[in-house]
């Protein structure tokens, strides 16, 4: 599968622009100036850039967009494109830019002449990010992608400014390549053995086996992946680059590999979607990744629940009681409310060995979420307002979509049983909430929580702002930038 494209910052030379093959850009001001790579492209293209900057089409064109010269004769590019940038863009502007040189980019080489323009690092993140492709399951010849070389005047600068960046790619690639994957090729013991295989970057990787979860008492876990032949099992993966002791930050992730709903099972239209139910677990392997990758300062440990829910003779029947790690009971409705139960006792377990400073869980929840938010904002529940907007922050930062949702004492009065402490639906009525509201009874009250319900941003069908459609990797950077901005340092 190809990696993240290769891009390489080199020294300005003007005297290249002639001869370099493949695709050429260079970064224009939304008011038209040129920098000096401008002027001398103006004069090879025998003034075309000067010609589109005094056009009325060069005013409509947003910064980080490109409008493409097409084939300049007299020139070894293919193309060459101008892309719209403040010489201090924001950082949303930078990587939209290279977003867009990404598009134009396809499979060809690149030649970007960046001047001095600020956040070429970033640029550089965009254009990788939406450089991804997911080509494994095609049998034709997967083109290996081309390498970009962007031409700026401190390229040693520019290159250690988009180390930890590329980092953030890797992690967000290694999570698209989970949540992509057919549920065939990612079984349990395959996502577990994708994760094992991250020991070489430094994270201590424990795979729990179902003897032992049975030993820790993990009954609702089991319960959902006893009808399944993948055996279930639990992986916690530490970073810790912190101070020793410290107590961690935990990253908890549903890792339901398919989730047909099991007896409770859900119809044939769009069920294949639900190869993505690992999302939270996905996001939680990539972050993971991201953060040994750059050498975070900081403790951080990410488990991840892994079951199918499947239907069968052995499977889970609507009615049952099962016990959880924590003790409670909890009577079964609805085999299909699957992924609560697997969190509850991961998380639970995560409290009570790592004795966390925070704790953060990431589901393919509900698809109430997506009846609330739509695909722009998963939803972001918590019981402490400091950690809950330190992420807001961090996800805004990043443009990643992410809306607060209420928590309360009426929502969770749902999940009265009538035979155990509570049954694991509330009914149809704030369906994202109820499921909150059953996680939060197995999370410590003095334990600073947050619950993320991607079910509508980790997979979406149309192509957004840094990834073709399919996986998104929806949170990988905002949990970064947490991580970075609170519990590094
Ligand atoms: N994995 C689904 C939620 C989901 C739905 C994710 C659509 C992505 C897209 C979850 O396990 C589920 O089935 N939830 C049920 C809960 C209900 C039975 C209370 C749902 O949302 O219908
Ligand atoms: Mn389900
Ligand atoms: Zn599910």
């Amino acid at each position: 599968m190809p990696g993240p494209i290769a891009i390489s910052f080199i020294e300005t030379d003007l005297d290249a622009l002639k001869e370099a093959t493949g695709k050429l850009a260079v970064l224009v001001t939304p008011d038209g100036k040129l920098d000096p790579a401008g002027r001398r492209l103006d004069r090879l293209t025998r003034g075309a850039l000067t010609r589109l900057v005094e056009s009325d089409r060069w005013g409509k064109v947003k910064a980080g967009e490109g409008v493409s010269l097409g084939y300049p004769a007299g020139m070894a590019a293919s193309a060459v494109m101008a892309v719209s940038l403040p010489r201090r863009p924001t950082v949303e502007e930078a990587r939209k830019a290279g977003a867009s040189l990404a598009k134009f980019k396809g499979t060809e080489a690149l030649t970007l002449a960046a001047g001095s323009t600020g956040r070429v690092a970033e640029l550089a993140l965009g254009l990788v990010l939406r450089s991804y492709d997911f080509t494994t399951h095609k049998t034709a010849e997967a083109e290996e992608a081309a390498p970009a070389a962007i031409m700026v005047g401190k390229p040693e600068d520019a290159a250690a400014e988009a180390r930890p960046l590329m980092a953030l790619a890797e992690g967000v690639f290694f999570t698209r390549d989970l949540v992509n994957e057919p549920s065939n090729v990612l079984t349990t013991t395959e996502f577990a053995e994708r994760l094992a295989a991250m020991q070489a970057l430094g994270l201590e990787v424990e795979i729990l086996e179902e003897e032992a979860l049975a030993k820790l008492g993990m009954g609702a876990l089991l319960g959902v992946g006893q009808g399944s032949d993948s055996p279930s099992k639990v992986v916690v993966m530490q970073w810790n680059g912190g101070k020793a002791g410290e107590p961690p930050l935990a990253l908890v992730g549903k890792g339901v590999v398919f989730d047909t709903g099991g007896i409770s099972l859900k119809p044939a239209g769009g069920m294949e979607d639900m190869t993505m139910d690992m999302g939270g677990g996905g996001v939680v392997a990539g972050v993971m990744r991201a953060l040994a990758l750059r050498g975070a300062k900081a403790n951080v440990v990410g488990l991840v629940g892994l079951v199918e829910n499947m239907p069968g003779p052995n499977a889970q029947r609507p009615g049952d009681v099962v016990t959880s790690m924590k003790g409670d009971t909890i009577e079964v409705i609805n085999t299909d409310a699957e992924g609560r139960l697997v969190l509850a006792d991961v998380m639970w377990y995560a409290q009570e060995r790592f004795k966390p400073a925070g704790m953060i869980d990431l589901a393919t929840l509900t698809g109430a979420i997506i009846i609330a938010l739509g695909h722009e904002n998963a939803g972001v529940f918590s019981n402490n307002d400091a950690l809950c907007d330190a992420f807001l922050k961090a996800a805004k930062a990043e443009g990643e979509g992410a809306w607060r949702m209420p928590l309360g004492q009426a929502y969770d009065d749902k999940l009265k049983s009538r035979i155990a402490d509570m049954k694991n639906v509330g009914g149809r009525d704030a369906g994202s909430i109820t499921a909150a509201q059953f996680l939060q009874r197995f999370v410590k009250p003095e334990c600073p929580w947050i619950h993320l319900d991607i079910a509508g941003v980790a997979s979406v069908k149309s192509d957004t702002a840094l990834a073709p459609k399919g996986a998104t990797g929806w949170g990988v950077l905002a949990l970064d930038r947490l991580v970075r901005d609170n519990f590094e340092g």
